[in-house]
């Protein structure tokens, strides 16, 4: 592990950019794994500009989200398929076609898990997974539980992320209570991992994933066995 803390936020957006920049100069067809949340919005403004200014082309680039709350439809704007639209796909020429995320409507949660996964790998994997941490050390949807879920499934969201994600929607009452995300099998196959942290609030649960035992409590510690994973934390 590369565990790379820096200054601000603007360091911490500006250095995982240019990680995942190198990623789609060394490989233009790659699979970026993306993330939603706070985290990754400077990030996401970092690659714009790139795309702007002709240091990266998307034009070949694949994508797939790691989650995506149940019952919101991709216009609603709190889903994350919106959220990926409006924050990166609107703005960059990626073909949206080539752009996954888990479908929160799917009548069969179980078949439009299996299918995910079968993408995933149809597509040879993921060469870089991008991800923020939550405060109980979930990462994606993976939330706490007594055992590690390979597979992309649903997930009974925390009463701790529903309050954290609270702020985003008019009401908690309006945040949505279960999720779709992509299981541990299809994150630690990731060739490439990058996960964001920001704030000070942050500092307990970093320690714990990625200086404690590996335990399914700690979602993220499962990631101290990836052999490619690079954190960077800024703490203000
Ligand atoms: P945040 O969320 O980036 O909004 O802090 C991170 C997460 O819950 O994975």
């Amino acid at each position: 592990m590369k565990f790379i803390k820096v200054n601000n936020y603007e360091e911490m957006s500006a250095k995982a950019a240019e990680i995942i920049a190198a990623q789609i100069t060394l490989k233009p067809n790659c699979v970026l794994g993306l993330a939603t949340g706070s985290t990754p919005v400077g990030i996401y403004k970092n690659l714009i500009e790139k795309n702007k200014n002709g240091v990266i082309d998307f034009s070949e680039v694949t994508s797939v989200n790691l989650d995506e709350y149940i019952g919101l439809t991709p216009e609603n704007d709190q889903s994350y398929r919106y959220f990926m639209n409006n924050n990166l796909f609107n703005h960059v020429n990626i073909n949206k076609e080539k752009t996954f995320v888990p479908n929160g409507m799917a009548q069969d949660t179980a078949k439009e898990g299996a299918d995910y996964d079968a993408r995933i790998k149809a597509l040879g994997g993921i060469d870089i997974q991008l991800l923020g941490i939550g405060l109980d050390g979930h990462i994606g949807f993976n939330e706490p539980d007594s055992c590690f879920t390979k597979e992309t499934h649903e997930v009974k969201l925390d009463e701790s992320t529903i309050v954290a994600n609270s702020r985003f929607f008019a009401s908690i009452d309006d945040v949505p209570k279960s999720a779709i995300t992509m299981g541990m099998g299809s994150i630690m196959s990731a060739k490439k991992v990058l996960l964001v942290a920001n704030g000070e609030n942050k500092r307990e649960i970093l320690e714990k994933a990625f200086f404690g035992p590996i335990t399914p409590e700690v979602p993220a510690s499962i990631l101290q066995l990836h052999n490619d994973l690079v954190v960077i934390y800024s703490e203000k």
